[in-house]
């Protein structure tokens, strides 16, 4: 079969992309384990405050994990609960959150936590705080009249 040159040069280019692509993802799935962040831990809602971790929101000191801390938050309308909490500085901290009611967001300003909280869903997200100071938690999802008065805050210490 005849084949122009320069249709051969784009095959060829074209194959090489797609199988340096593959193998790119495959090395990062298989070989270092990278996945989406999984939304399979699930929670009943409506039972939100009886189950743990989520009915004892706060800071806890974990043993035996990856991280020192566990930091739960419960969101509803049209608060968090904590509504401020203390974390010591330079601490690896778990941060487990759920929503009682409708969506809910939960970004930490000034860093990359954001989250986006759902109903009988648990997001997590594992931080360390290396910098001392106040942290404002915000709702950035729309979730009602009072979308805009929904807020918490971390407080890093020495
Ligand atoms: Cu909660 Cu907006």
């Amino acid at each position: 079969m005849h084949m122009h040159k320069l249709e051969r040069i784009w095959l060829i280019f074209g194959t090489s992309c797609l199988v340096i692509f593959l193998t790119v993802i495959g090395v990062s799935a298989f070989y270092l384990g990278n996945k989406p962040p999984s939304c399979l831990t699930t929670v009943n809602p409506e039972t939100v405050g009886q189950e743990k971790p989520f009915n004892e929101p706060g800071l806890h000191k974990v043993d035996g994990k990856d991280w020192e801390y566990e930091l739960v938050f419960v969101a509803s309308t049209f608060s968090y609960s904590p509504a401020q909490v203390e974390v010591p500085l330079g601490a690896k901290v778990k941060v487990i959150a759920t929503t009682k009611d409708v969506i809910h967001g939960f970004e930490v300003a000034g860093t990359n936590i954001n989250m986006m909280l759902e109903p009988g869903y648990i997001s997590e997200y594992t931080t360390t705080f290396n910098k001392a100071g106040e942290y404002l938690i915000v709702c950035n999802e729309y979730c009602g009249a009072g979308h805009h008065l929904m807020y918490s805050k971390i407080e890093v210490v020495k």
